[in-house]
């Protein structure tokens, strides 16, 4: 598709409905015929992890591979980013080799400012605030496990994360309502929230913020979950485990759904936790899709954004 030469793909707020489809559609073309060698030949995306992954880091190379390009793997620990080397340098001698730059760090301001210096596009693989590749790839599964996104309402229950945060922006500019039941104290972020309502207010959505799990999975065709401590948060795992009591995504929880309720979680998933394996492991749950679906959306957004 036109229009995404060169462009960053940070927070997904600055690209148009229109956008998420066409780069939708491209993912679901890719997914058709996986192997196209010509589409970025001899071009190079560079991958700094600055946290685990096991979907990311692999879809991303693997995408590389099968579009005829090639991915470096980049440790920080290894970098000289890791011992002080400014963003600005980093940012600008990365473009004088690269075709893109993926990144997953905590914090997203470090990745804003990555993305100010580089002058080839950085995509943003996970940062404290927002998980664009996952929302991408989340509704290229509720689009093939429903048809049209048309009607639908999706609902996030647990922590007002990264990952809830793109969620609920995607759902909005694609049209769709969307609902958030979080336990006191661990809404999400103030500001994204504000992004978010403008978002839905534009295109005309129902956004809902709750602490009723139940109020928000009423009426939901989508129900979605993420681990209750994110990386970065271990030490708070036992405090957590008791805020969020009453948030688990249960047979009982998904009653109070639509009967064809569909369960999507971006893994890793603690069994037990946020959700029981009657959920996550039953007929409803589409999540190893989901994991899948990560490739072919990335692979458009890397073909798109770095061009042939
Ligand atoms: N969902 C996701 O981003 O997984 P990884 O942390 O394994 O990359
Ligand atoms: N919210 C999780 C997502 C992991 C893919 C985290 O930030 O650790």
């Amino acid at each position: 598709p036109a229009g995404f030469q060169g462009r960053d793909i940070l927070t997904l707020l600055d690209y148009t409905g229109d956008e998420l489809t066409q780069l939708l559609e491209f993912a679901e073309q890719l997914k058709k015929a996986p192997y196209q060698p010509d589409m970025l030949q001899g071009k190079s995306l560079g991958m700094i992890f600055e946290n685990a992954s096991t979907r990311t880091r692999v879809s991303f190379e693997v995408g590389m591979t099968q579009l005829g390009g090639h991915a470096l793997f980049l440790s920080p620990r290894d970098m000289q980013i890791g011992r002080g080397e400014p963003i600005k340098d980093t940012g600008h001698v990365l473009s004088r080799f690269l075709d893109a730059i993926m990144i997953r760090t905590n914090s997203h301001e470090m990745v804003e400012e990555l993305a100010s210096y580089a002058e080839v596009p950085v995509i943003n693989a996970l940062t404290d605030l927002y998980h664009p590749c996952q929302a991408l790839a989340d509704i290229l599964t509720v689009k093939e496990q429903k048809g049209s996104l048309e009607g639908l309402k999706v609902t996030f229950v647990g922590d007002g994360n990264n990952v809830a945060h793109s969620l609920m922006i995607i759902c909005a500019k694609l049209g769709m309502d969307a609902a958030l039941a979080v336990p006191k104290g661990y809404e999400p972020d103030e500001n994204v929230w504000k992004e978010i309502e403008a978002v839905a207010e534009e295109k005309g959505t129902k956004v809902e913020l709750t602490h009723s799990p139940k109020e928000a999975v009423k009426e939901a065709d989508v129900i979605y979950t993420d681990v209750w401590a994110s990386m970065g948060y271990e030490e708070e795992q036992g405090d957590r485990e008791k805020a969020f009591e009453g948030f688990q995504v249960s047979e009982e929880l998904c009653s109070h759904a639509k009967e064809d309720f569909i369960f999507l979680h971006c893994l890793p998933a603690h069994r037990g936790e946020e959700v029981t394996s009657e959920i996550i492991d039953g007929a409803h749950s589409f999540v190893y899709d989901q994991a899948e679906n990560r490739l072919h959306a990335q692979k458009a957004m890397l073909a798109a954004v770095i061009g042939g």
